[in-house]
């Protein structure tokens, strides 16, 4: 995910760009650039690290009064965070500059097809080559050119562009990605959301999917890739400029657990090629190395522990591969069996947590390979593992990890069923099957996040309480580790997670009268004795005084008479649940942490990289 900011109109574009940039570098802090033009020529400066560092150089130095202007903040995907890599990046001419957040799959081949007609292009980036296609197509105007890039690039993207030829003029285009005019009085703005221009103007105009917009002082244009006229839609804005950092939210956390439907689409995305098989290009591991597989450690901590967790299942049931589950800080110092042939899978969203890098590099000293599941480019996890799979969830503020975690979950499925395709455990259609159902979960996740207003309810009516329990059976049960991980570091509550059969043998002495548990129950439609097995559960606790949260698949009436409350979830298959029921409990944290009066992007003792062992 990258911050975008266009402006053109009366003011001073470089001020109006490094202001957006400043609200918007929660987006993405690997880099930041702007792009001014003025009357027959383009500045272009940009800096790799924090927003800080362009600043310091645009302090250093002359910098010519421009009205129309773009600015980029970036959170890499394609290339290094360098000063070259860096946005904006212009056509061979240095007359057209190109800012872009997303992915461009297509690139390589764009790109092979550039440099075979004598185009030199100079980063690593996929944005680079629309800069040059538009150079292609100069004398049409640049939103026409904008129109025809488009109309070859596939994957997703918000792509800005300015030229020296339409000074005043600043064209936008979008396709799965973020993009909102700012409408002002003789000026008018572009923003990946509305926090880049909301201190000039609260009237914002939302662009539709697959649509190109020209910006001018007096007003915009919008049409869709073929140039007929399309629609928008106007709105206002009614937050002020203060919560503009949150994009909207009051906490980070809360703008991330809303970002999930989009989190979990983007790490889904370009996954699949045309033939149906999963395309996992950056497992650098050959197909014959992956056959060769004959266990799977997966190593992490807190949260990234709990997606290992659940992956296990998937693991063992698609890839029919036995899996481990290790916490990071354990894992060297017992002597875990490694051999050549044992996959050892770490999963870290920060790509620093010293006790997982300590146990990336223990398994690589034994001869085991490695593979990371990780949220950040070019992190000290991903460098030093021998191959990565990353999750596209952006940049995650908050301290506890929320859209992370159901990225990673999606990564571990992506994983096992590439396992299942290489090993021959499961057929192309099987796998096409779980594929479809996973293209579902982002619907589904928003549908829960429209619903949970009764969740935030029952947390606020719970915030008296000393101590909750949560309990699940089979990928219900890391579910419930999560629930309670939550809870415990947002409210700075008592909390514990148990396997729903495990509270036979102790934890039942522990339910008392009116002590809260939250129950997370296996579809029916799933393993039945799963189901029924937990419905016997809930009557236990209950029969005992238990006030029970049943979080339950729409439809399932068996767990109606022994819930105290009901939280529905959407129908997913079992393997998958766990990206619909943990949605809730991240929202009940939140809001119950809240209503305690704990800032929940900051809970006291924790940091968000644990970078010590
Ligand atoms: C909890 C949380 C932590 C992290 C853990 C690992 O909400 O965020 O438990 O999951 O510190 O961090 P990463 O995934 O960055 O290695």
């Amino acid at each position: 995910m990258c911050g975008i900011v266009g402006y053109t109109g009366r003011r001073q574009a470089l001020e109006v760009a490094v202001e957006g940039l400043v609200r918007l570098e929660y987006r993405g802090y690997d880099s930041a650039g702007i792009a001014l033009v003025e009357d027959g020529g383009l500045t272009v400066e940009k800096r790799a690290g924090k927003l800080a560092n362009l600043r310091s150089v645009l302090a250093g130095r002359p910098t010519p009064w421009a009205t129309t202007g773009i600015g980029h903040t970036r959170w890499a995907t394609h290339g290094a965070p360098t000063d070259r890599n860096a946005h904006p990046h212009t056509d061979c001419r240095a007359r057209i500059a190109v800012i872009h957040n997303g992915i461009i799959e297509n690139f390589a081949v764009l790109r092979a097809e550039l440099e075979g007609s004598g185009h030199k292009l100079l980063s690593e980036t996929d944005t680079e080559v629309v800069a040059h296609l538009l150079e292609g197509f100069a004398g049409q105007g640049l939103a026409e050119a904008m129109r025809r890039v488009c109309r070859r690039l596939e994957g997703a993207f918000t792509l800005l562009a300015v030229s020296v030829d339409e000074p005043g003029v600043v064209v936008g285009a979008r396709r799965n990605s973020p993009l909102v005019v700012g409408r002002g009085d003789g000026e008018n703005f572009l923003g990946s959301d509305v926090a880049a221009f909301i201190a000039y103007t609260r009237d914002a105009v939302e662009l539709g999917q697959d649509q190109v917009v020209e910006l001018r002082p007096s007003g915009i244009t919008v049409t869709d890739f073929s140039g007929a006229p399309a629609e928008t839609r106007d709105y206002h804005v009614d937050w002020d400029a203060s919560a503009a950092e949150k994009g909207g939210h009051d906490y980070f956390m809360l703008k991330e657990i809303a970002e999930q439907p989009q989190a979990v689409a983007d790490t889904l995305l370009g996954r699949v090629g045309p033939d149906g098989l999963l395309t996992l290009d950056e497992v650098r591991l050959s197909e014959q190395e992956l056959r060769d597989v004959t266990k799977i450690i997966v190593v992490a901590c807190g949260t990234s522990y709990h997606a290992g967790l659940i992956a296990k299942y998937a693991i063992e049931h698609w890839a029919g591969l036995p899996c481990e589950v290790e916490l990071a800080s354990e894992f060297r110092y017992r002597d875990p069996i490694l051999t050549r042939d044992t996959l050892v899978v770490v999963i870290s969203q920060s790509g620093e947590t010293m006790d997982t890098l300590m146990a990336v590099r223990h398994a690589r000293e034994q001869r085991s390979r490695v593979l990371a599941v990780c949220n950040v480019n070019g992190s000290t996890i991903s460098r030093e593992s021998d191959a990565v799979l990353y999750t596209h969830a952006g940049p995650e503020v908050a301290v506890a990890s929320t859209k992370a975690f159901l990225t990673q979950l999606v990564a571990c499925y992506l994983m096992a069923l590439y396992f299942a395709q290489v090993r021959g455990t499961m057929s192309g259609d099987e796998i096409s099957e779980i594929i479809d159902r996973l293209a579902e979960t982002p619907a589904k996740v928003s549908e829960v996040l429209a619903t949970v207003e009764p969740v935030r309810a029952l947390a606020r009516s719970l915030a008296g309480e000393r101590c909750v329990l949560f309990l699940g059976r089979h990928v219900g049960f890391p579910v419930a580790l999560e629930g309670a991980l939550k809870l415990k570091e947002l409210a700075y509550m008592h909390a514990e997670g148990f396997a729903a059969g495990e509270l036979k043998h102790g934890p039942i002495a522990l339910i008392d009268e009116g002590l809260p548990v939250v129950v997370v129950v296996p579809s029916p439609s799933g393993r039945r004795v799963l189901h029924d097995k937990i419905v016997s559960n809930i009557q236990e606790i209950r029969a005992r005084g238990a006030r029970t949260v049943v979080i339950a698949e729409e439809g399932d009436s068996a767990v109606e008479p022994y819930a105290d409350t009901l939280i529905r979830v959407p129908a997913v298959p079992t393997l998958l649940q766990p990206l619909v029921a943990t949605v809730p409990l991240q929202v009940f944290a939140c809001e119950l942490a809240t209503a305690k009066g704990h800032d929940v992007d900051q809970p006291r003792n924790l940091a968000k990289s644990v970078t010590v062992e």
